[in-house]
């Protein structure tokens, strides 16, 4: 279904985000048709460039990032004819006029900030001074969304000088990714697994986010922030609320968020034994590709102490979670790329089959965000055959693909869904800002614990599943990760 028709300012357009995801986004949301004619794309960023060389640079990002079956000659041009360049000055007055010969106040403004954090004010305040943001405008703000409960409220409060809380949407593209706004669908959409969601049935929830890259390219960003502020502060911490909250008397941006903000306001302090942090370690592969640089090389500093892995135990202080753990963990150079949340539920009160293996017992549902979007539910059932009642536990497997056939195989990236969300006006998948600053009131005491102490991440081999002291996190519980694969 088409949007209205809007102008879409993009501010840092010729950045690394912008190439890799907003505008190759925006041409697959324009090849499906949604894209309305009239609508424009503004590009603005300090290089100084025409309309004509951005055009070319938005050829290059979609030639590089959009899949040969979606590029089609006639549809990239007409894209690329909806772009417009401005170079901008963030800091001062270049510019600015001509930005705000382009945008049309009667439509749809969104404005798009895709740059360091450090000019989301001198951008929200030259929208103003120069009369380009409507109060119907709406501002687009990139993780991270500060590094510290400080610098966050400093950020809400500059954004809430020239902002509406309803005008600011803060991304957190975990939050666009498909399975995991199904995760909501599964939960208040089934009778099924609401009655069991909760510490009475569950044994406990793990989570986790693990990827094959290491942070070479982007390691002076990286290393001032760490797994913990880059991962765990936000899109773990965004699938833990929607794996823990209650259901919201409505699907409605702030019933779903308010719902969010109790989860994580019941989160209770992390102790250091429940915190295992690691780096990955230099690796050199027979497979021809040689040395692979460590993490402390790629940061280029051999003193880091930044963790490019945490595993975490953490509790939901509540009356629904009391007593069931969390775990999560997330890192960089891991064995495989792969991303799950997997609730395992208690074993049945009592057996009446002699033979049951009782470690096969639990009923586990694993959503596997990516790759292969879909759920996975562990059952018990009776080996098939004469050899009597022997118990054996096979899954109830869902792929996307498989169940949805085109639809499901054609799953739009979390960057096209959230910013078509932008134009239609729909917040549920944003953060809002007490939600912010909720999770860095969580997170800062935690890191401040580390740092005080001094502790050391630990070495881990590349293309492992961690740091050995993280199977000890659940090993000590009677409890074991899930092989990461
Ligand atoms: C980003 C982090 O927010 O998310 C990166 O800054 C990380 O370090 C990325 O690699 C992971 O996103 P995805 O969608 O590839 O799982």
């Amino acid at each position: 279904i088409p949007v209205d028709p809007f102008d879409l300012v993009v501010f840092g357009a010729t950045g690394d985000l912008a190439n890799r995801k907003i505008l190759p986004g925006l041409y697959r949301r324009f090849f499906s048709g949604q894209i309305p004619e009239g609508a424009r794309i503004i590009g603005a960023a300090r290089t100084e460039m025409d309309t004509a060389a951005f055009r070319a640079h938005a050829r290059a990002a979609i030639d590089e990032h959009v899949g040969a079956g979606k590029r089609n000659a006639a549809q990239i041009e007409a894209f690329l004819n909806i772009l417009e360049y401005v170079p901008i000055d963030a800091m001062g007055e270049g510019g600015w006029n001509e930005l705000k010969a382009l945008v049309r106040p009667q439509m749809i403004n969104a404005f798009y900030f895709s740059v360091a954090p450090a000019l989301f004010g001198p951008l929200a305040e030259r929208l103003h001074a120069f009369g380009i943001a409507t109060s119907q405008a709406r501002i687009v703000v990139e993780k991270p969304f500060g590094r510290d409960l400080a610098s966050a409220k400093v950020l809400n409060t500059t954004l809430a000088e020239h902002f509406d809380e309803t005008q600011i949407y803060r991304i957190d593209h975990y939050l666009g990714k498909e399975t995991v706004q199904n995760l909501m669908a599964v939960r208040f959409a089934n009778i099924l697994f609401e009655p069991l969601w909760n510490a009475q049935f569950v044994d406990h929830v793990q989570i986790t986010v693990a990827e094959t890259v290491g942070v070479g390219g982007r390691g002076s960003y990286y290393d001032k922030s760490g797994a913990m502020r880059d991962m765990v502060q936000n899109h773990l911490m965004q699938l833990l609320c929607l794996i823990a909250m209650e259901p919201p008397y409505h699907f409605d941006p702030d019933a779903v968020r308010d719902e969010k903000l109790k989860v994580i306001r019941a989160l209770q302090p992390v102790s250091a034994a429940d915190i295992v942090r690691g780096q990955y370690l230099a690796h050199r592969s027979d497979d021809g590709k040689g040395h692979q640089p460590g993490y402390l090389e790629d940061a280029e500093n051999p003193d880091s102490r930044t963790e490019s892995y945490i595993a975490l135990r953490v509790h939901v202080a509540n009356w629904r979670w009391k007593g069931t753990p969390f775990y999560l963990r997330t890192g960089k150079r891991l064995r495989a790329r792969t991303s799950e949340i997997a609730i395992t539920f208690k074993e049945p009160p009592h057996s009446i089959f002699d033979e049951a293996d009782e470690t096969w017992r639990e009923n586990v549902l694993v959503i596997r965000l990516q790759p292969n979007e879909g759920m996975n539910l562990k059952m018990m059932i009776k080996e098939p055959g004469p050899g009597g009642m022997r118990l054996v536990q096979v899954p109830l497997d869902m792929s996307f693909a498989e169940a949805l056939g085109e639809d499901g195989a054609d799953i739009p990236d979390a960057y096209e869904r959230l910013i078509m969300d932008v134009i239609r006006g729909n917040q549920t998948l944003f953060m809002r800002g007490d939600e912010v600053e909720a999770a860095w009131a969580w997170t800062d005491p935690i890191i401040e614990g580390w740092t005080a102490r001094g502790d050391r991440p630990q070495g881990y081999d590349a293309g492992s599943s961690g740091p050995e002291d993280a199977l000890m996190l659940m090993h000590r519980d009677g409890r074991r990760w899930r092989e990461i694969r």
